[in-house]
């Protein structure tokens, strides 16, 4: 059993992706609890760094707060490194993301980038991705004809809710979270959902994998390339 808590092993795989990061670089930053302990640390380097490109309001306004720069991706033609944590990740660095309910700006920057560093903790790590119920971000509209599509695969689509109301996402858009799958082609699986209408974002990142996982463990940081 690991002596960290969850907490701390966050925090360990946010410092350890520092490594990642090179002077004068624009640093492309992810959303989420382990995210919030990297921007932490990125703080410590800032007069290193020219600035980020943040993948949502919420890590926008952290970064700004430690006086990090944010650029808007628009500016930006290509960053070096992406970091962000997961939901799930699998031995291939295919994900499920969007717990967070940033999947779509987080797979936006994530392409911007020659490499995708993934933190998380050692909870995070699947054989098979599915798990974690799936979000998609969707077009209000076509909530219902895609929650069907799902139950035609065998989940269960829940639209997720805020104080009893629709999730609305920093682009306006509603999530459904899809329990009861299993994801065992994830690269097919996420074009297919991809052409579904009204799909905004899948938030399996088959196409936009990892390159590395530094996965906080018992035994402290395990580096996994893939
Ligand atoms: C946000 C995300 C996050 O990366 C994911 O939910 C993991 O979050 P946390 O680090 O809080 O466990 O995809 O949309």
């Amino acid at each position: 059993m690991s002596t960290l808590t969850q907490d701390e092993l966050k925090a360990l795989v946010g410092r350890a992706a520092l490594q990642y990061i090179e002077p004068g670089q624009i640093v492309g930053v992810g959303t989420g609890s382990t995210v919030n302990k990297f921007i932490d640390a990125l703080a410590s380097v800032k007069d290193r760094i020219r600035g980020a490109v943040s993948s949502s309001e919420a890590s926008t306004a952290r970064l700004r707060a430690l006086g990090i720069e944010v650029w808007d991706a628009n500016e930006v033609e290509r960053l070096s490194v992406y970091v962000d944590g997961a939901d799930e990740i699998d031995p291939r660095g295919c994900m499920i993301k969007g717990g967070g309910a940033a999947l779509t700006r987080e797979k936006i920057v994530a392409a911007l980038a020659d490499r995708f560093v993934c933190i998380a903790d050692e909870s995070k790590w699947v054989e098979t991705l599915g798990r974690f119920p799936l979000p998609v971000e969707v077009i209000p509209m076509a909530a219902q004809q895609i929650a069907r599509r799902f139950a035609a695969l065998g989940g269960q689509a829940r639209l997720r809710l805020k104080d009893g109301a629709p999730w609305v996402t920093d682009n306006g858009q509603h999530i459904l979270d899809v329990s009861g799958l299993r994801i065992t082609e994830p690269l097919a699986f996420e074009s297919m959902v991809n052409d579904w209408p009204g799909v905004v974002t899948v938030g399996v990142f088959a196409h936009q994998k990892a390159n590395v996982c530094l996965l906080g463990t018992a035994q402290g940081v395990r580096t996994v390339e893939f």
